[in-house]
C-alpha cells in the first residue's frame, strides 16, 4: 500500500518525506486554506513546493470550479505546474466528464468525494488513476468507511479496472491498518496517523533496557 499524505503544510510533508516511506502528497481546498495560501500565484507555488520535496511522487491538486469548462480551464493548469501533479476533481456529473478528458490525454486524476461503490465505478469507466472513498466522513454518520473501501477494492478486482483506490478522509493509525486490510492501494493521511504506526510500549521498553545495557559494557 502506498503512503500519501493529506495536507499543504510544507514542514509536515517534509518530515512525512525524511522518514522516506512517503509516495506521494493530497490536498483539497479545505487543506490550502488552513495553511493562508491566497491567490493563484500562492497556490501555484505551493505546488510547484511540494512537487520539489516529493521529487517522483504524485501530489493531488484539487479544482475549485465545479463546472466542466471551469474544471478543464483549472485542471489544465494545475497539470502544466508540473508532471507530477494529479488533477483531483470532484465525483459529480461535470467531473466525470472532466475525469473522461484528462485520462483521455494521458493526464493523471484523482475522482474524489466518493461515497458509494456506484461513483467509484463511474470513475472507474472515465479512466480515473485514483478514486477517493472518504473513510472518516462515512464514519461521522455511522456508516462503514472501512467497508466502502473494501467494496470498491472487491468490485475493481473482479472487473479488472486498474484505478487505484485511495482511501481517504483517514482520521487515525487504526483507519490505515484496516484500509490496509481492506486491500486499498493508497492511504493518504494526517502526518499524525502515520507516526502513529510507530507507537509500541513494547519497543519502547526494550529500547531502554537495550540502552542501559550498553551502557554497561562501554
Ligand atoms: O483526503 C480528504 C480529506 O482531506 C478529508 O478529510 O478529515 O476533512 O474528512 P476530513
Amino acid at each position: 500500500m502506498k503512503f500519501f499524505i493529506d495536507t499543504a503544510n510544507l514542514d509536515q510533508i517534509r518530515e512525512a518525506n525524511d522518514l522516506g516511506i512517503l509516495d506521494g502528497v493530497t490536498t483539497n481546498p479545505s487543506l490550502m486554506a488552513k495553511e493562508g495560501v491566497k491567490g493563484e500565484k500562492e497556490i501555484f507555488q505551493r505546488y510547484a513546493d511540494i512537487c520539489d520535496i516529493v521529487k517522483g511522487g504524485s501530489v493531488s491538486a484539487e479544482v475549485f470550479a465545479t463546472d466542466y469548462e471551469g474544471m478543464l480551464r483549472e485542471g489544465e493548469v494545475l497539470a502544466a505546474i508540473n508532471p507530477q501533479i494529479t488533477v483531483k476533481l470532484p465525483c459529480t456529473k461535470d467531473g466525470i466528464k472532466a475525469v473522461k478528458y484528462f485520462s483521455s490525454k494521458g493526464v493523471a486524476t484523482n475522482c474524489t468525494l466518493v461515497f458509494s461503490v456506484g461513483q467509484a465505478l463511474l470513475a472507474a469507466k472515465a479512466g480515473a488513476t485514483y478514486v477517493s472513498p472518504f473513510v472518516g466522513r462515512l464514519d461521522d454518520i455511522c456508516s462503514d468507511g472501512v467497508g466502502l473501501v473494501a467494496d470498491i477494492v472487491s468490485v475493481f478486482r473482479t472487473y479488472g479496472y486498474k484505478t487505484q483506490v485511495l482511501a481517504a478522509s483517514i482520521r487515525h493509525t487504526q483507519h490505515i491498518i484496516e484500509c490496509l486490510h481492506a486491500g486499498a492501494d493508497v492511504a493518504t493521511c494526517p502526518l499524525s496517523a502515520i507516526l502513529g504506526l510507530l507507537n509500541h510500549p513494547l519497543t519502547d521498553k526494550g529500547l531502554a533496557t537495550f540502552v542501559k545495557d550498553a551502557e554497561k559494557m562501554k
